[in-house]
């Protein structure tokens, strides 16, 4: 594992680990046990019982990828859907960072696409310390590796390979994550510009999608913004709807039409 010493200046605290089950499991147990600070991080580049959204597994397999679990403060509960959405622009912009010129966005609510592959999914869970969040990132997974076709890696990606790649990926998140957190809680996702960065990262808005519900039905439409309480506005046949949770599936680019 490398020694990321960069991130360990950004962390309160750093837990690395050689191997884990699931990280945001791990990073739960020690937190119920009491005395991690907030923004604590535990990271693993080989995590062997990753969770992912919707009850699906998420691979990382030795050394291919980063598994990254964060003990955030708990918001006010008007606010608490923010959260995973700010974890996602944090990992956009971090991986922005490692890919200068690639076109980097978030599909909402919060999974990283290079162009339309996923390079990073994210997932967190409310505790009784805390919201446990957690970010798996592809790093080095060849296409081999890739567990679905429409997925990517940094690597694979165009970044550079070095010893301190995990280390510049991990400190650009955690250091962004902050940022956006401490905004959040400081002054709402209005007055802190979280609500209108996500929107400007968002590559789901102008575009047609399919929506597919925690329900089993779907819907379609356009995505046209996110509202003040995260939930993506989708225009349907039959008017506005504002989706709290869901995959979302983008159908084929934004056309210039309005509307
Ligand atoms: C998704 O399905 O897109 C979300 C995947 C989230 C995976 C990450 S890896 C770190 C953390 N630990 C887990 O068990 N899951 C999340």
């Amino acid at each position: 594992m490398p020694s990321f010493e960069a991130s360990r200046a950004v962390a309160p605290r750093l837990i690395v680990l050689d191997e884990a089950g699931s990280t945001n499991d791990e990073l739960a147990d020690r937190a119920a046990s009491g005395g991690l600070p907030a923004f604590t991080a535990l990271v693993t580049a080989h995590q062997t019982a990753g969770r992912g959204r919707r009850d699906r597994g998420w691979t990382t397999p030795a050394g291919r990828g980063l598994a990254i679990s964060v003990l955030l403060p708990a918001p006010p509960p008007a606010d608490a859907a923010w959260l995973p959405l700010a974890a996602g622009l944090a990992m956009r912009d971090a991986v922005a960072a490692l890919l200068p010129g690639a076109d980097v966005a978030v599909k909402w609510p919060n999974d990283v696409l290079v162009g339309e592959r996923k390079v990073c999914g994210v997932l967190g869970r409310l505790t009784a310390h805390g919201v446990v969040m957690g970010a798996g990132v592809n790093v080095r997974l060849t296409r081999d590796e890739l567990p679905v076709p429409t997925a990517t890696s940094l690597v694979l990606e165009g970044a550079v390979d070095g010893p301190d790649l995990d280390d510049r990926l991990l400190a650009g998140y955690l250091a962004r994550l902050r940022g956006l957190v401490d905004g959040l809680l400081e002054r709402g996702a209005e007055a802190s510009g979280l609500r209108a960065a996500v929107a400007a990262a968002c590559s789901t808005l102008g575009r047609e999608v399919r929506v597919e519900l925690p329900d089993g039905s779907a819907l379609g439409g356009r995505a046209t913004a996110i509202a003040p309480d995260a939930r993506l506005v989708v225009r349907t046949a039959s008017g506005d709807e504002a989706v709290a949770a869901g995959d979302v599936v983008h159908v084929r680019p934004a056309s210039s039409s309005p509307g």
